[in-house]
This record gives C-alpha cells, sequence and structure tokens, in this order.
C-alpha cells in the first residue's frame, strides 16, 4: 500500500510517500518540505492569507518531486492523505481540496488526519520506534498537552495548558526579548550562552497535583525582568532566556514524569515542534532514566510540521480498519479539533 500525506495546516508545506503492508510500521520512501519562514519573518509571525496562497503554489511541484524521487507513478497511489485540523482554516483548505481531488482523480480514498495524531504517531519512523501503550507529550506552538496513548486513535486527555501552549510561550518570550521569528529556536540558542538560575521565573501549576499546564503567567514575569532591567545588555539577555528555558522545561519534566507515575506506564513519546529543545530532551532523558522509563523522540527532520507524519497515520489507520471515510465528493476541515474526539 502507497500513501500519499500532504500537510498544510501552518507555515510548512509537507508532502510524503510512504509503503506499509497489512502489519507492521510503514517505511518512508521519500519526503519534501517547504517552509515559509523567510516569507513570514518580516512580519514577527504567521500571516494566514499568505500561508495559503504559498501551500497552493508548493503542494504540486513537492508531491511531484516525492513520487519521481520514490519512483512512484501517480497511478499507484493507493490512499492520498491530508491534515483535516486543527490548524489555520484558509491553509488546511489548500491540502484538503488537492488531496481529495486527487483521490477522486484516482478512484482511491482520501483520509483526513488528525496533525497532533501525526505528531504523536512519527517515532514510529524512527530507527528507535515505541511501542503501545505509552504516554505522549505533546508540545508544539499551538498545544501543550499529555496523553495516554493506548493504540492508534485511542486517546485520552491527562492534561492540557489551560493558556499559553509551551511553544508560544517560547516565542512570546522570545519576542519581549527583542528575538526574530521564528522565537523559540531563537531563544534556546541564546540560552546557551546565559546562566539558568540567573533570574527566578515563575513555574506555575508545577504542583498543582494535576497535569496541566500555564504559560502565560511566565510571559509576564519576562515581560516584567525585561522593563525592569530597561537596556537589557547582551549578557542579561543571554541570562533570561536561560532562565526561561529552564523554567518551560521544568514543569514539562515534572508533568511528564508525573503522567507516568499516574497511568503506571513506562515509556514516553515526546512529540511537536518544540522536542527540538536540546535541553528539553537531555532533562527529560535524565528524569526518565531515574525512573525507569524510556523516552522516544521522532528523526531530528520529523520534529517540525512535515508530510511524513500524515502518510504514517493514515497507513497505521489504514493498517487498523479505522478510517472515517466522508460519502461523496465533498470534505471539510476542522480548525479546531480535540484529538481525543478522533
Ligand atoms: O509543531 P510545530 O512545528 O508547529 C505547530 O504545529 O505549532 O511547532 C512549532 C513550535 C514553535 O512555537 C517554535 O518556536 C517551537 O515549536 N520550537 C522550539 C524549538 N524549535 C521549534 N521551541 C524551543 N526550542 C527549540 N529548539
Ligand atoms: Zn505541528
Amino acid at each position: 500500500m502507497y500513501v500519499l500525506g500532504i500537510e498544510s495546516s501552518c507555515d510548512e508545506t509537507g508532502v510524503a510517500l510512504v509503503q506499509a503492508e497489512d502489519a507492521g510500521t510503514p517505511r518512508l520512501l521519500a519526503q519534501a518540505l517547504h517552509s515559509q519562514v523567510d516569507l513570514h519573518r518580516d512580519y514577527g509571525g504567521v500571516v494566514p492569507e499568505l500561508a495559503s496562497r504559498d501551500h497552493i503554489r508548493r503542494v504540486l511541484p513537492l508531491a511531484r518531486q516525492v513520487l519521481a524521487e520514490a519512483e512512484c507513478p501517480l497511478e499507484a497511489l493507493d490512499v492520498v492523505a491530508y491534515t483535516r485540523g486543527p490548524g489555520l482554516a484558509g491553509a488546511l483548505l489548500v491540502g484538503a481540496g488537492i488531496a481529495c481531488s486527487l483521490a477522486a482523480a484516482l478512484g482511491r480514498p482520501a483520509v483526513g488526519i488528525h496533525h497532533l495524531e501525526g505528531h504523536l504517531l512519527s517515532p514510529f519512523l524512527s530507527a528507535d520506534p515505541p511501542a503501545f501503550p505509552f504516554v505522549a507529550l505533546l508540545v508544539s506552538g499551538g498545544h501543550t498537552q499529555l496523553m495516554r496513548v493506548q493504540d492508534v486513535g485511542r486517546y485520552e486527555l491527562l492534561g492540557e495548558t489551560i493558556d499559553d501552549a509551551a511553544g508560544e510561550a517560547f516565542d512570546k518570550s522570545a519576542k519581549l526579548l527583542g528575538l526574530g521569528y521564528p522565537g523559540g529556536p531563537a531563544l534556546a540558542r541564546l540560552a546557551a550562552f546565559g546562566d539558568a538560575e540567573a533570574f527566578a521565573l515563575p513555574r506555575p501549576l508545577l504542583h498543582s497535583g494535576d497535569l496541566d499546564f500555564s504559560f502565560a503567567g511566565l510571559k509576564t514575569a519576562v515581560r516584567t525582568q525585561v522593563r525592569k532591567l530597561g537596556n537589557v545588555c547582551e549578557q542579561e539577555r543571554a541570562d533570561l532566556a536561560a532562565s526561561t528555558e529552564a523554567a518551560i522545561v521544568d514543569v514539562l519534566v515534572r508533568k511528564s514524569v508525573s503522567a507516568l507515575e499516574k497511568t503506571g506506564l513506562d515509556r514516553l513519546v515526546v512529540a511537536g515542534g518544540v522536542v527540538a529543545n536540546e535541553t528539553l530532551r537531555a532533562r527529560l532523558q535524565q528524569a526518565c532514566a531515574a525512573h525507569g522509563a524510556r523516552v522516544h523522540y521522532p528523526e531530528p527532520a520529523l520534529c517540525t510540521d512535515n508530510g511524513a507524519m500524515i502518510a504514517l497515520a493514515a497507513a497505521m489507520r489504514v493498517q487498523r480498519g479505522r478510517l472515517e471515510r466522508a460519502p461523496g465528493h465533498g470534505f471539510e476541515v476542522l480548525p479546531r479539533w480535540p484529538l481525543e474526539s478522533v
């Protein structure tokens, strides 16, 4: 079975081809990605209309590139998968429109995939894939959630952020520190030169006893520090970046360990853009080792948004007969879509 996956929920256009048998982990044959970072940089964030228009320009050339690289003729496709949500409505519609048109022309099923399901299954394409069940920590620009994952499509929400997402906390703090878009990686680079204990920043809900997160107060604390310091010198900026990163990472690590304790599971899967953060990886590795638990990550190239995770999730759903297929040729996207409802 050959599954083409198209991701267009935000600011990356991703297309990939996976091959799967009736059972066993699907194999990634080829993938191509176009990041819109340069397009949005001048605006300090993603401009939805520009994002949609750029997806329109990129999807077909990327799809041709992927099929050529895998030497797979268009007619050989068995399933065309796309990100159905959550994300920017216009951006989602581009991928959904193209995927559903292609599937209709080929007489094959089009499968709409939840973006976060793609992220949380993405470590199955790594050299060290997890086994079900596991706890998943999803940390992206729009979401921060802990899920109990029993199998594909069987997700139980354990806790989530009540305000900003972890990636958003990185991005907003980076903006306050005068760093450009995308803020998360820029803040992480600066943090490497700073002292994480220089500023005492809040760790909201650290001892709340539940598995929820809150990052809005941290952003306010960073703003207060920046104001207090006035003209921030380079070292102070690095110290504040390191202290911010440490505060976010502390909470993510503590709550992940609590989730493992509460569920009695010994595998943690971490996915979403923030998993690219080296400090988070190192701290999670340490904390999980101390608890006799294993941590699984996606391959570095699959940490941020990509088409491979969408093709993979579709293939794993087909293998289990868990497909929701819309009747006829109509389609819809779901800009807001809770994962536990899939
Ligand atoms: O999953 P993703 O690519 O897109 C969404 O679905 O949101 O995640 C993007 C988020 C952004 O907030 C970005 O700043 C953050 O991931 N991010 C990082 C790092 N790389 C990406 N945050 C901290 N450290 C990083 N190295
Ligand atoms: Zn994402």
